[in-house]
């Protein structure tokens, strides 16, 4: 039963982040994790949380302040505050660390399900995480990523596309980000279909993927993309695609306010 659950929630990611396309040869020979990662502990990353939906990590995200986690829109739709928790403080995504419940949560306005454009959200916590060594905020991007600039993914995620392992460790793996113009070339696949407020990232044969979703992509240790959506995972001519944070600072400070 919450094994069908998980399936239909990755099915439903898997769909959101699938654009229309030509052909597309099948990925070659992905080993990955976080599709290419290394296994890793919370320690290296305690910004990250598993949101965990009717008690089964479904999504990633990112502490903001010890009340205030951000994550995808998509990964908040046809949801109910009481079916959430948050699991912070923990390298593996179905044990340890600490839970809490969340008190409610607001997607972007204009998040859109048929373009993924303003793929964000702001989650408000029942109680304060409490800080530690594996659990600590990480600060929101003010200004855009450079092209070409470094980036690190985390997540749970699964190990390669259309495959239904979730990685009970964290993993993650380090990325290029490309910038909005660079990711709309013609030196990938997406065109247009990458629009304002999206980021990319990419390195052969690593990225994210389904379950990685909602999680961060950090540089020089602050948080400016959100894990949003990619065509499969890990093809040659589709980076990830990543909602940029800074594009959203006010949004998200705003909203975080408000809850
Ligand atoms: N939409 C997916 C999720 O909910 C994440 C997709 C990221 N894909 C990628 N190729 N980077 O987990």
């Amino acid at each position: 039963m919450f094994k069908i659950f998980i399936v239909l929630a990755l099915l439903g990611c898997a769909l959101a982040g699938t654009i229309p396309k030509a052909p597309i040869p099948p990925a070659d020979d992905l080993d990955g994790r976080i599709v290419g990662g290394i296994a890793t502990t919370i320690t290296s990353f305690p910004y990250q949380i598993s949101l965990q939906r009717n008690g089964f990590h479904s999504c990633g995200g990112a502490i903001y302040k010890d009340t205030i986690i951000v994550t995808a829109a998509h990964c908040l739709q046809n949801v109910s505050p009481a079916s959430l928790k948050v699991r912070a403080g923990s390298t593996y995504s179905d044990f340890g660390g600490s839970i809490v419940k969340v008190a409610s949560f607001k997607n972007h306005e204009l998040y859109s399900k048929q373009t993924s454009a303003n793929d964000i959200a702001v989650i408000k916590l029942a109680s304060p995480l409490p800080l530690s060594s594996t659990i600590q905020p990480i600060s929101l991007a003010t200004t855009s990523p450079a092209n070409g600039a470094p980036g690190v993914i985390s997540g749970w995620g699964v190990t390669s596309f259309g495959s239904n392992n979730v990685s009970s460790q964290l993993r993650y793996t380090d990325i290029s980000i490309l910038s909005r113009s660079t990711c709309s070339s013609s030196a990938y696949g997406y065109g247009s279909f990458i629009r304002s407020g999206m980021i990319c990232g990419f390195a052969a044969g690593k990225d994210a993927c389904q379950g990685d979703s909602g999680g961060p992509l950090a540089s020089d240790g602050i948080l400016v993309g959100v894990v949003s959506w990619g065509n499969e995972c890990a093809l040659a001519r589709y980076p990830g695609v990543y909602t940029d944070v800074a594009t959203y600072n006010s949004w998200v400070v705003k909203t975080a306010n408000s809850l």
